[in-house]
């Protein structure tokens, strides 16, 4: 892990607090003036830091800038342990499709777990080859699933679990309960606000699976008046323009903890 990310995930881990410049150098073994020179990297990178002399440096509230070290900051301890350092985790701001990049990830032999996440994607992708509008403002996941870890090799019995497992983390965090209308679409007051798309490889000879993507198409805090008119009546968001009490990082950790077992 680059030093940025290890500054980034302390500063992501002690929101509450600040921390002084001498402690992250020490348990990082940097000088101060590297430091200080990290903490204006991620302010370049758009991260908000206070800063107060003798105090130290803490990140201000509503940085919603999705990373690696943030969604690892809200894991708990025992998925914490698995992910910190394991490279299971894919950011980008724009992906063609988190499930085209997972699937490629997965047949590369990426691990259980792996995620792949984007702030947006230019060709999402949904059920039967539609196509999924995904511009910023949504949350856009694939997780990678290795078939021996799983109870059910079932397709709609996945897909039906992580929609669970997602109308679970949103109502956990949001306080608002979607409801899930199978087997691939969540709603809020009858309007989408997700839709999930599974996919697998398998072996030709012998028709085992050997991977399994789920991918998580949510509108999170979208601007549903600039959606496309076919679908702008029909689809909602789980908060308006830059209204959201939560983080992204810290929706796809709830996401994570629920569906990777
Ligand atoms: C549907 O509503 O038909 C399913 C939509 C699934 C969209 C998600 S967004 C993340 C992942 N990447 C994709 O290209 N599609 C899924």
């Amino acid at each position: 892990m680059a030093s940025k990310d290890k500054v980034l995930e302390l500063l992501e881990s002690n929101k509450q607090t600040y921390i002084s410049g001498e402690s992250i150098a020490s348990s990082l073994g940097l000088s101060r003036n590297a430091i200080w020179k990290i903490i204006n990297e991620l302010r370049k990178s758009g991260y908000e830091i206070d800063a107060i002399s003798n105090k130290g440096y803490k990140l201000k509230e509503g940085n919603d800038i999705l990373s690696e070290a943030g969604i690892i900051s809200y894991l708990n301890n025992d998925y914490q342990k698995r992910y910190r350092g394991a490279n299971l985790i894919r950011i980008y701001d724009i992906a063609n499709s988190t499930n085209r990049i997972a699937k490629e990830l997965a047949i590369g032999g990426a691990s259980h777990g792996t995620l792949v996440i984007a702030n947006e994607q230019t060709e999402g992708r949904g059920r039967k080859d539609h196509s999924f509008y995904s511009p910023k403002g949504g949350l856009y996941l694939s997780i990678i699933l290795r078939p021996e870890f799983l109870k059910t090799l079932k397709p709609d019995d996945i897909t039906i679990s992580t929609g669970t497992a997602v109308c679970d983390a949103i109502e956990a965090l949001a306080g608002v309960r979607p409801t899930l209308k199978p087997i691939n679409d969540l709603f809020i007051d009858d309007k989408k606000i997700c839709g999930i798309l599974t996919e697998a490889g398998t072996e030709f000879e012998t028709g085992d699976i050997q991977w399994i993507v789920v991918g998580i198409g949510i509108n999170f805090d979208s601007d549903i008046t600039a959606f496309p008119e076919d679908i702008k009546n029909i689809a909602t968001s789980i908060f308006s323009p830059n209204q959201a009490t939560i983080t992204r990082n810290q929706l796809a950790a709830e996401i994570i903890q629920r569906i990777v077992v």
